[in-house]
């Protein structure tokens, strides 16, 4: 018999067996080859002294319950190890089955998150109890990592609640509910307020039900909501993948196909059969590019970027307490809530006292919703509102001691307003800046003290993005860069930094994507194809209808200010194929965007876009126009889907090389990150340069296409010098 070293066996006087999850060597339990062996143990266990055991209780010594899958092992799984990754996921599911079936009761008492393998466990119990303890998490979140739940997740999870349901609520999202929210949507059976009501509770569970087995044990059971072998159910069925295809727009993303194939067909055969039909969609995602992309980004660069691997080293924590927001439009408004919401007194300053009252109203309309919806009380919005003071005085403004400047996206208008302050607020108050486009350093010059000046780029809406990019400029000290990072911690985002350069990383990049969506216009590409390589890429918003939101005279404003500051520098200017694009929607034909009522798109009088603009195909394709009878005509190119994904994709990836080159890019992290919460390029890739790491043929596959796009489309698409030594040295995008 094996040992356990991982789980206490802990049996009281009344034949109850606590399992208690304690692996001696980790800060949190994971299903490794130590867990396989104990649980196994365990199991043994269990049906040697069956009679003596009147019900067991998984519980944990450590704060979470238990953490799921070990990903440093997960991501080195290939085709040539994955029959040894298989064989233990099956070995575990095969133990926690035999505890679930031995005839005792079995109830989870959830002490602290339970995400993935954790929950799973709790699935193979027949009661769940959770401690509703602050920060806990329950669910099945693998398919944010590009995997499916394989320790019996899906299998258990459909005939726990349906396959409707199991797959909305649990595993197409991978929603982490709070243990209040998972007793709402049937993903426990209770909530206790201490751990030992916990166990009172789950002890309970015992003596009420000596005979206790899993509904789908039982003689008879059926899945809740029926099978597709039902006809009534099966009628319904094609709405499933077809709202899937719909939402995935055909990026490559192969995890939710998988899930649901694995929900579908597990239906529709024994439980044990069920649990092989998982696993092997699971190998089949485990072994591939996507889920290794996915992990690397949503877990290790997440972790590295958030625990503060770009934060000065060896400075303490000094925590902001009164915030000055400057401007109370779109951003202040959001960057006002945001803070309050962290529980910081903000001082939110426009123009007038009234400007200021309309930008607090927008949290008032925030909280207004959250609490028809549940989400907060009366007294927390009440109290939330308390720290927001509207104000058109400078005066206002004493004791703060930090300063979050949100006024028009001009430069000597937000060097008056930090003028007008800076004698008011504390002496060595933080002085920030949302800029999404001056130079900080610049900026910095309007200052008095321009080492405490520093960029903090938010993006809209702000109360939804999780991004914040931190940019340092020339003088700016560490001190002041930790005292940043602290803060957009502290307000729960997720900070990313970099050098200050025109465009800082995020918004440099994302203009090489819409520019390329641009350049293809001009060149006679179908408009509505452009768009929809967009969406199969994976991008959340497509092409063209993001240039019309962000207006095109916005970055045509920015890019003959660089071309100015180059040619004045003696740089010689490139300039790009889109250039005359934007420059004729505007010029010639008046459509400068959204907000201008047309651009790429039409608008409907309530600023709604009704369709793309038929003028495009006449004014840019080389045939143009509609040809008789009102066919579609041929695109005037013959330009592959591939080629104009890959174009979007390659032209953000290759510049992201070149702030990594120029040192814009601190750390690969910080772009992979930032790439995906910021700037929308798709997860599936795991972000810019773990993109280029993923590609087929790794780096060298990658520099041969982006010489074959350099050959075809233009020199931008060129390798820099970075990429092309990393390819022959053999090396990676990595910190
Ligand atoms: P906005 O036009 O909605 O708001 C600007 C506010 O500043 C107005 O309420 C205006 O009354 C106020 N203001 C003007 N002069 C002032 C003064 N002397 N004192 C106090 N307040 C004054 O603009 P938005 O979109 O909020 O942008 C603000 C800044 O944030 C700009 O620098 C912009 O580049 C940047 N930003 C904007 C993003 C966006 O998506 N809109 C994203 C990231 C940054």
């Amino acid at each position: 018999m094996t040992e356990s070293t991982t789980i206490r066996w802990e049996q009281d006087e009344t034949g109850v067996v606590t399992l208690v999850l304690d692996d001696p060597d980790q800060s949190a339990n994971t299903m490794n080859q130590a867990f396989k062996d104990s649980i196994a143990a365990v199991a043994d266990r269990a049906e040697a002294e069956k009679d003596s055991i009147r019900g067991i209780i998984y519980t944990s010594a450590k704060k979470t319950f238990f953490a799921g899958g070990d990903l440093k092992d997960m991501i080195k799984v290939g085709p040539e190890n994955a029959r040894a990754a298989f064989d233990t996921g099956t070995a575990i599911k095969n133990s926690l089955r035999r505890i679930e079936t031995l005839g005792k009761p079995v109830v989870a008492a959830i002490n602290g998150a339970a995400l993935g393998g954790g929950y799973e466990i709790a699935l193979a119990s027949h009661h769940r109890v959770a401690l509703d303890a602050p920060g806990s998490r329950i669910g099945l979140p693998e398919v944010t990592l590009g995997l499916l739940p394989a320790g019996g997740g899906v299998t258990r999870t459909v005939r726990l609640m349906g396959i409707a349901d199991a797959l909305l609520k649990v595993l197409l999202q991978g929603t982490q509910y709070t243990p209040r929210r998972a007793l709402e949507n049937g993903l426990v059976h209770e909530v206790a307020a201490t751990p030992e009501e916990m166990l009172d509770k789950a002890r309970a569970f015992i003596e009420a039900h000596p005979e206790s087995r899993q509904p789908w044990d039982v003689k008879g059971y059926r899945i809740p909501g029926g099978t597709p072998s039902n006809p009534k159910f099966a009628a319904n069925l094609p709405a499933f993948p077809a709202n899937l295809k719909k939402q995935l727009a055909g990026a490559p993303m192969p995890a939710p196909r998988n899930i649901l194939a694995a929900a579908v067909e597990g239906s529709q055969v024994d439980f044990e059969t069920a649990l092989t039909i998982e696993a092997r969609y699971f190998t089949e995602l485990v072994t591939g590019q996507v889920s290794k992309n996915m992990i690397q980004a949503f877990f290790f660069d997440l972790q590295a970027v958030n625990s503060g691997a770009s934060r000065p080293k060896g400075i303490e924590e000094r925590q902001v307490r009164r915030v000055a927001v400057l401007g109370a439009g779109m951003m202040g408004a959001g960057i006002a809530y945001s803070c309050a919401r962290a529980g910081i007194e903000v001082v939110l300053k426009d123009v007038s006292a009234e400007a200021a009252a309309k930008g607090k109203a927008y949290s008032e309309k925030l909280l207004d919703k959250a609490l028809s919806r549940g989400r907060t009380t009366e007294a927390k919005r009440d109290e939330l509102l308390a720290l927001i003071t509207p104000t058109g005085d400078p005066a206002d403004l004493a004791g703060c001691d930090a300063v979050i400047e949100a006024v028009f996206e001009d430069t000597a208008l937000k060097h008056k307003v930090f003028q007008e302050i800076q004698d008011v607020i504390e002496p060595d108050a933080l002085l920030c800046s949302n800029t999404s486009t001056l130079p900080i350093t610049a900026l910095a010059e309007g200052v008095s003290r321009p080492a405490d000046f520093i960029g903090l780029h938010f993006f809209s809406p702000v109360d939804k993005m999780p991004l914040v990019e931190i940019i340092k400029g020339e003088k700016t000290g560490d001190e002041v860069l930790a005292r940043a990072f602290d803060l957009v911690r502290r307000i729960k985002k997720t900070p990313i930094v970099v050098n200050d350069s025109r465009g800082f990383f995020t918004s440099r990049v994302i203009g090489q994507f819409i520019n390329e969506g641009v350049a293809m216009v001009g060149e006679g590409v179908e408009p509505a194809s452009v768009e929809q390589a967009a969406a199969q890429a994976g991008y959340p918003a497509k092409v063209l209808s993001l240039m019309d939101e962000l207006t095109l005279t916005l970055p045509r404003k920015i890019r003959d200010e660089t071309r100015r500051a180059v040619e004045e520098a003696g740089g010689s200017w490139a300039g790009h194929p889109s250039d005359s694009v934007i420059d004729r929607m505007v010029d010639e034909f008046g459509r400068p965007g959204r907000s201008g009522g047309a651009g790429f798109y039409d608008y409907d009088e309530n600023g709604r876009r009704t369709r793309l603009w038929p003028g495009l195909r006449e004014h840019f394709g080389r045939s143009g126009g509609r040809a008789p009878g009102g066919h579609i005509p041929k695109p005037d190119t013959d330009i592959s889907f591939t080629d104009m994904q890959e174009r979007m994709l390659f032209s953000e990836a290759l510049d992201s090389v070149r702030c990594l080159e120029e040192n814009v890019l601190i750390t690969v992290a910080d772009a992979n990150i930032g790439s995906i919460m910021g700037i929308g390029f798709p997860p599936w890739t795991g972000g810019v340069l773990q993109y280029i790491n993923g590609y087929e043929g790794g780096l060298p596959g990658f520099v041969a296409r982006a010489r074959e796009l350099a050959e075809r489309y233009g020199d931008r698409f060129l390798p820099p010098a970075l990429l092309v030594s990393k390819a022959e040295r053999g090396e990676t995008f990595h910190d």
